[in-house]
């Protein structure tokens, strides 16, 4: 396996590659990124790994300091899956200069999580874009656990005309039905012992609207109630159709239900296609 910090040497050594899938990642792998990579290696001989913590897609006040950083496990794991190469670099090779050079995006990203993180999106799809334009991928792997940047993300695909594909891979789940995060690990004992219910909630939603409900505000609001009894705060919970991500009407078939809610200082997200 090849690591690298430099983008001429990681170009160079990936030139003659027919057929690149490249997962992008801010490292501190779990079984979740292993579950895209362990697909990207069906669909490829050549399997690219990014790991680096873009600080353009943290508020100020958000945990970039904190944001768990662990790349020798890391390429100790990725090693172990065979993957080829792992791009790691420093924030001097990707921002050389401060990046001034940012996305516009569409208005769907000040939405959701774009209404609670405002400029994530942007963060998110300028490093991304960065990544593609570095690594030249035919295909990129995503987890639907952040499933809004899967929708951003394909639409920049796709309105920006990029040869990429876009893949979408399962969110992985703990026995209990927590996503796996990174930031999971931010729980202490009994936090991740509640942390479970924001699945159960979304499930719960899920659940009525498959046996006939319709009262997607009704359902939205029982669920908060619910959870805020619990002790979470919550930033949302929406149920939206999955072709738009704008809010559900009543005669949309393709849902989604997704949501962000607080246990303490460690914000969660999940969601679940219906
Ligand atoms: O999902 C993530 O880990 C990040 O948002 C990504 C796609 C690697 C961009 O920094």
């Amino acid at each position: 396996m090849k690591i690298f910090n430099d983008i001429t040497a990681l170009r160079k050594s990936l030139n003659s590659q027919q057929q690149i899938a490249f997962v992008p990642t801010m490292g501190n792998l779990h079984a979740g990124h292993l579950a895209l990579i362990q697909q990207a290696k069906q669909l490829s001989d050549c399997v690219v790994v990014s790991i680096f913590v873009n600080r353009l897609q943290f508020l100020p006040h958000e945990d970039f300091n904190q944001y768990p950083r662990t790349l020798d496990d890391d390429c100790r794991l990725l090693a172990e899956l065979n993957v080829n190469t792992v791009f790691a670099p420093d924030e001097e090779i990707l921002f050389p200069t401060p990046q001034e050079f940012l996305l516009a995006l569409p208005s769907v990203a000040n939405t959701l999580e774009g209404e609670f993180r405002p400029g994530f999106f942007q963060g998110v799809a300028t490093i991304v874009l960065k990544l593609f334009n570095i690594i030249q991928p035919h295909l990129a792997l995503l987890g639907k656990k952040d499933y809004q940047q899967l929708y951003i993300v394909r639409e920049m695909v796709r309105q920006l005309n990029l040869p990429v594909e876009i893949i979408a891979c399962e969110t992985v789940r703990a026995p209990d039905g927590l996503a796996l995060s990174s930031r999971n690990q931010y729980l202490n004992k009994v936090q991740r012992l509640e942390a479970c219910h924001l699945y159960q909630a979304l499930l719960q939603i899920k659940k009525e609207i498959i046996s006939g409900c319709k009262e997607f505000l009704t359902l939205q609001e029982n669920a908060t109630k619910d959870l805020i009894q619990r002790g979470w705060k919550v930033d949302y919970i929406r149920i939206q159709k999955r072709s738009l991500l704008t809010p559900a009407q009543i005669n949309d078939e393709d849902l989604v239900v997704l949501g962000a809610a607080w246990l303490d200082k460690t914000r969660l997200i999940d969601n679940l296609e219906i």
